[in-house]
């Protein structure tokens, strides 16, 4: 039965009755949990870094493309982090966090930071540099768009937390953004010029 809903790509999900913090133990009966990640995974998105100082001039990075705007009054964005993500207690505690959208070329970094376990030789090697913004917060320097936040909310959703930033500062850089669909990074490719 799931083969033939995955030949027609169209899932049927129970019907949400309502969306609060309180969905620990939702269950998706219809879907594996591989199932609804592939799936998700037919929403191309960005790639971003968020990084939290968990010492004076010491940062710990995750790879995220959860990565949402909210709102623009006022400037709020949002991030989701697995509940067994090492950045977790260090965003419940520091309360703030640096957001850096990455570019073309990225692709080793994001997967640096997708790995757990920070390595000073790992980033040397991949000449990751950090920056700290007016409001103390590190960014990934090198990056598209870094976004330095404030955390005014956390809701549990499962398990994971949303966690919803105010932003503080952006500084924005020229390039191409990698792009992740279907579990696989991509790049953005020019429409061709129309022909007359
Ligand atoms: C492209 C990509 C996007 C990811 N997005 C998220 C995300 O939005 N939230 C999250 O919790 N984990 C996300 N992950 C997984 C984390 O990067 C990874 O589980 C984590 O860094 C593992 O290390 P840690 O447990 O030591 O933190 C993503 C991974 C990749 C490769």
């Amino acid at each position: 039965m799931l083969a033939i809903f995955l030949r027609i790509r169209r899932f049927a999900f129970p019907r949400a009755t309502m969306v609060s913090s309180k969905t620990q133990n939702m269950k998706t009966p219809t879907l594996s949990a591989h199932q609804f990640r592939k799936a998700l995974g037919h929403f191309a998105t960005g790639v971003t870094v968020v990084t939290v100082e968990r010492a004076p001039g010491s940062v710990r990075g995750m790879t995220a493309n959860s990565f949402t705007s909210v709102s623009l009054d006022p400037l709020l964005i949002l991030i989701c982090v697995e509940k067994r993500a090492a950045i977790l207690p260090l965003l419940e505690k520091k309360k703030q966090f640096g957001v850096s959208v990455l570019k073309e070329g990225h692709e080793a970094i994001s997967e640096y930071f997708s790995k757990g376990a920070p390595s000073a030789e790992a980033e040397q090697r991949l000449s990751i540099h950090y920056r700290w913004t007016p409001s103390g917060i590190p960014v990934l320097e090198g990056t598209l768009l870094q976004l330095s936040c404030e955390v005014v909310a956390s809701h549990l959703a499962g398990d994971h937390t949303i966690f919803v930033g105010k932003v503080a500062e952006a500084e924005i850089h020229d390039g191409r953004p990698l792009l992740y669909f279907g579990g696989e990074y991509r790049h953005m490719a020019r429409r061709p010029a129309a022909t007359t």
